[in-house]
């Protein structure tokens, strides 16, 4: 399968597919993880759960609420939290598209609590949010990431969320039959400002305390020397509240 992207459009209220295009992964297989087998950004997770219940002196014993945006019908970050910390996991929040969340099974767990959108989610606050390549596919990250903030949490972990250093755009993410050619689905997806977006947190009150800048991926079938490219990267983000 083939993906690509296809045209660029301002809002991606523009994109007529969206409505009908999600990008859904299922992926339901939480035991996954062990010690010697974490990704990047599990590792990068695991720091920020050390700093909060080590470095903290008031911290041991202070039970964790943690929100993961996109966390797929495995939840598998909610299997990585209870290999680490079990028992001082208060509330595992997983949100991700209704069909997703349907096919959990760990959805009847004492301390989990899943849903199709962050509104949904009425705590005053939450103590980490986590979200993996997910905030591109919001129809409007914006009022998502808002409502996010609105809960203080204490750390902020934005991974694999493509940016560009011009204007905000979207495109549509197609799939294609390799050998048809027959486009199987297609997804709205923006490009973010990467200034944009990391105003947004530190105007908030909140210190960017860890970027990784990802540049030597291919764009899918966008060329090189394509200008959006050259505006282009993937990134990392951890960003810490300013007490
Ligand atoms: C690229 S996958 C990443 C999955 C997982 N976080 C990981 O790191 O592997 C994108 C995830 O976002 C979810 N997603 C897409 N649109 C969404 C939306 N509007 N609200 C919540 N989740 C969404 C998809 O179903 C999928 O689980």
């Amino acid at each position: 399968m083939t993906k690509y992207y296809k045209g660029r459009v301002d809002c991606i209220d523009k994109l007529k597919t969206h409505d009908t295009g999600y990008y859904e992964s299922h992926n339901n297989d939480p035991d996954n993880n062990t010690v010697t087998e974490l990704s990047k950004y599990e590792k990068l997770l695991h720091s920020s759960l050390k700093e909060f219940y080590i470095k903290n002196p008031d911290r041991p014993g202070k039970k964790l609420k943690f929100l993961e945006l996109g966390c797929e019908a495995g939840c598998k970050t909610y299997s990585f939290l209870t290999k680490f910390i079990h028992k001082y996991l208060d509330v595992y929040y997983g949100v991700d598209l209704p069909g997703i969340i349907k096919l959990s099974h760990i959805k009847n767990n004492k301390n989990v609590f899943l849903t199709d959108t962050v509104f949904n989610i009425k705590e005053k606050t939450i103590d980490i949010f986590y979200a993996n390549a997910v905030i591109n596919y919001l129809k409007n990250p914006y009022t998502d990431l808002t409502h996010i903030l609105n809960m203080s949490p204490e750390y902020i972990h934005i991974h694999r969320t493509h940016c560009t250093t011009g204007d905000e755009f979207a495109t549509l993410q197609l799939t294609l039959n390799d050998t048809t050619e027959e486009v199987i689905n297609q997804v709205g997806m923006w490009f973010l400002n990467i200034k944009k977006l990391v105003d947004l947190f530190e105007l908030n009150n909140y210190e960017l305390v860890y970027l990784e800048k990802e540049r030597d991926r291919t764009l899918w079938d966008i060329p090189k020397n394509n200008e959006y490219w050259k505006q282009y990267s993937r990134n990392n983000f951890i960003f810490r509240k300013i007490k």
